[in-house]
């Protein structure tokens, strides 16, 4: 039998599953397969966003895997984010429609601000993630962008909203001046950069953590060595530990994310790595080995946003 999830119940009484799938850089023509796979493994948490533009394969597998009788809707989570070009609130039910009509599933359990930065409106295609230029910032306030997501609650069709790369301030902000708390906030979080800090300071607001490129990336520092953080997982303690267990090193990852609080969402087109993501549902780590990963934190990101670090809401000078 394919291993499960448990699930996480969220400040707001609804429940997610403590593990996903990461969507992005899903290859166009790949998403639907690796959906479906993911599904017939087990998964039933899938993370995806406007920005990856894999939005209406998403929503295709899932619906292909209602229709095989392998799922109800409401057996699945699935999460999707308001991107920064959208952050003007006269357009976030604009975004949200979209966001929905491309996953064209009946509800959204959980739609995300993707970051606090606003870039100016352009159109309502899809930004190009890996667009060299520097996008035209505006100074729309992420507290009002989220006034306008609470409202999206009264509509029915979405369960929860959350915010993602915030810092304790801004989320310390949201929650004091607005009445609906963010469910998580979506971070990048692995061994190297371990948010402890920010760990503690969400679950003491009652936010769950959602840990993004929980493996460190090793596809990045594959390509580009000198300018990308070394993940841990070549790392002999590491696979000291996993030999123990009978585990992979990316499994051993994976369990010291869940044992430290927090949900991560691994990426893989991989089946066989697909599976073995999920399968970390049977062990535990001991006190003395959750130690020696806590040893690869270095606090440095894979993901730094360097583009924007001139924004007024750059989320990363902060310590956490
Ligand atoms: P692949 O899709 O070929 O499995 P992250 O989630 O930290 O962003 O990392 C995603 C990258 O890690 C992908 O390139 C993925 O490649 C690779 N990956 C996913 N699962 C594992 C694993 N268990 N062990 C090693 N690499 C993995």
């Amino acid at each position: 039998m394919s291993p499960f999830a448990p699930t996480v119940t969220l400040n707001n009484g609804q429940k997610m599953p403590i593990l996903g799938l990461g969507t992005w850089l899903s290859r166009e023509g790949e998403a639907v397969e690796t959906v479906k796979a993911a599904i017939d493994a087990g998964y039933r948490h899938i993370d995806t966003a406007y920005l990856y533009g894999n939005e209406k394969e998403v929503g295709q597998a899932i619906r292909e895997k209602i229709t095989e009788g392998v799922i109800k809707r409401e057996d699945i989570f699935v999460t999707t984010k308001l991107w920064n070009g959208f952050h003007d609130p006269e357009n976030v039910e604009e975004a949200f429609n979209r966001s929905l009509a491309n996953l064209n599933i009946d509800y959204i359990d959980l739609y995300l601000m993707h970051t606090p930065m606003s870039y100016k409106f352009v159109a309502w295609e899809p930004e190009n993630p890996d667009a060299a230029s520097v996008p035209e910032f505006t100074e729309v306030d992420y507290v009002d962008t989220w006034r306008a997501m609470e409202k999206l609650l009264n509509g029915g069709k979405v369960r929860s909203i959350g915010v993602s790369n915030f810092n304790s301030e801004q989320i310390g902000r949201i929650v004091k001046e607005y009445t609906v708390k963010p469910v998580t906030n979506q971070v990048e979080c692995n061994p190297g950069l371990n948010q402890r800090k920010l760990i503690e300071f969400c679950k003491n607001l009652d936010i769950t953590i959602t840990a993004y490129s929980p493996l460190g990336r090793p596809n990045y520092y594959e390509k580009d060595p000198k300018n990308t953080p070394k993940p841990a997982l070549d790392d002999v303690r590491v696979a000291e530990i996993a030999k123990k267990y009978g585990k992979t090193p990316g499994q051993i990852i994976l369990r010291y994310l869940v044992d430290i609080g927090t949900i991560p969402v691994p990426k893989s087109a991989n089946e066989q790595r697909l599976r073995q993501n999920i399968d970390i549902f049977d062990f535990k780590l001991t006190e003395a080995e959750i130690k020696v990963m806590d040893g690869f934190n270095n606090g440095k990101r894979t993901v730094p946003f360097a583009l924007c670090a001139s924004h007024k809401f750059y989320p990363f000078n902060s310590e956490y």
